[in-house]
């Protein structure tokens, strides 16, 4: 195992680039954007209310139309798999003269939608559900009243969604959260001129008429570099590279974990774009030891923790979550979905109400995984499957194209 690679841009920074871009006035060109299911997701969802967002491409431009320049949609909203498609669009739409409904695949339509409807509820958008808090969903939009919300949680979502409303609308938001969620959004709307203020766990949106366009060089994905932070931690020799990628404090908690664990990974700063900082990952292989992580961690970390169950499984060491229910309603039940294909592939795991346990003791990984159709889920026990010693057989394996369509093709590149 050895050489460089640049994983594909960042989704949640994708997705912010193309919504913030078409509220914006004028054009603004957004270079490396991620192309996969879920940020098609959003330029579709963007399209269908109106607004002037190209075929994604890896230099792109999009003029917008202004804050509240979006026009009502004929069609539904279909989101697909895409929870920050779903709730930031909610957040836009809120803040429109219109009524939009938003549907998406089966996984998503399980996902909890009222951690968004309260607060916009509240700022006096009118939200209707067919069944449950989950998809399909109306949202009525209005002239919204400004809100101090404590969302009681960390979810970069829910914030994204409030931020939006509150800029749409022109009126004050105060967001308050028991841990910094990532803050993408804050980053990019102050690079776009917007008075927004992050003090500890609470971000202040003050109104503004207009934002000003922006030139956004997308960052690798954190998320998606992880798999082969995880790879190159358990091969036997070799290193790699990993380069351009997003090193924002509020996604570094898989890094930080394995450096915990014992992981030989060094990080060298390089440039800035919208806001964030970008550089490279030089990763070699390293004996672990096992660690805990517990709740105020779990925000940094939220969607890397699956992967870092399979690499305690993968080195044989004992590993313990805690704090991490969120974990229940992502695109599956990742407690349950990681912890049972651990068990399929030979691993000794449990689960617990709000996180799981992995024991130690090494031994070859063999067996069938099946992912639930969950993107990350199929990429952790990808890297499994590549790690000397495991035969393991990921189904369904393209749902990685949710969030990185060539996901196994680097796999094989790298992993020789
Ligand atoms: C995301 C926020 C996180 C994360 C998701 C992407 C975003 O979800 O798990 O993959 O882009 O804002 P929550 O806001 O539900 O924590």
């Amino acid at each position: 195992m050895s050489g460089t690679l640049r994983v594909p841009g960042d989704k949640s920074i994708s997705h912010r680039s193309l919504i913030l871009s078409a509220l914006a006035n004028g054009e603004s060109t957004i270079e490396g954007i991620l192309d996969s299911a879920d940020v098609r997701s959003t330029a579709g969802v963007l399209r269908a209310l109106g607004a002037n967002v190209p075929e994604i491409s890896q230099s792109m431009r999009v003029t917008g139309g202004g804050l509240r320049g979006l026009k009502p949609s004929r069609e539904p909203l279909d989101c697909g798999n895409s929870g920050t498609t779903t709730r930031l669009m909610a957040g836009v739409v809120a803040a429109h003269p219109f009524s939009a409904r938003f549907v998406g695949d089966q996984s998503l339509s399980r996902r909890p939608m009222k951690r968004i409807a309260e607060p916009l509820t509240y700022m006096g958008a009118k939200f209707e559900f067919e069944h449950g808090d989950g998809l399909p969903m109306t949202v009525r939009g209005v002239d919204l009243r400004s809100v101090d919300w404590d969302t009681g949680g960390s979810s970069a979502q829910v914030k994204s969604a409030i931020l939006l409303a509150g800029l749409a609308s022109a009126v004050e938001v105060r967001v308050t959260e028991t841990a910094r969620s990532r803050d993408h959004t804050e980053r990019m709307l102050r690079a776009m001129g917007v008075d927004i203020e992050n003090d500890g766990n609470q971000v202040c949106l003050r109104p503004t008429r207009q934002i000003r366009p922006i030139a956004i060089q997308v960052p690798a994905d954190p998320s998606s570099a992880a798999f082969f932070v995880a790879l190159a931690t358990l091969a036997r020799d070799g290193d790699l590279t990993l380069m351009d990628v997003c090193l924002n404090p509020t996604r570094n908690g898989f890094v930080e974990a394995l450096k915990r664990m014992g992981a030989s990974i060094e990080e060298v700063r390089q440039s800035t774009s919208a806001g964030e900082e970008i550089g490279t990952l030089r990763v070699s292989p390293a004996e672990l030891k096992g660690i805990r992580v517990t709740a105020s961690e779990v925000p940094a970390i939220i969607d890397e923790l699956p992967l870092l169950a399979c690499v305690a499984a993968g080195a044989g060491v004992e590993l313990e979550i805690r704090g991490a229910a969120e974990l229940r309603v992502k695109e599956s039940d990742r407690i349950s979905t990681v912890v049972q294909n651990l068990v399929a592939v030979g691993a000794r795991a449990e689960e617990l109400p709000d996180g799981l346990r992995v024991f130690a003791g090494q031994r070859e990984l063999r067996g069938i995984v099946d992912p639930r159709l969950d993107h990350r889920i199929a990429m952790a026990f990808g890297i499994l499957s590549a790690a000397t010693g495991n035969q393991i057989t990921v189904k369904d394996a393209d749902c990685v194209a949710v969030s990185y369509p060539a996901f196994w093709d680097d796999l094989r590149r790298v992993a020789a």
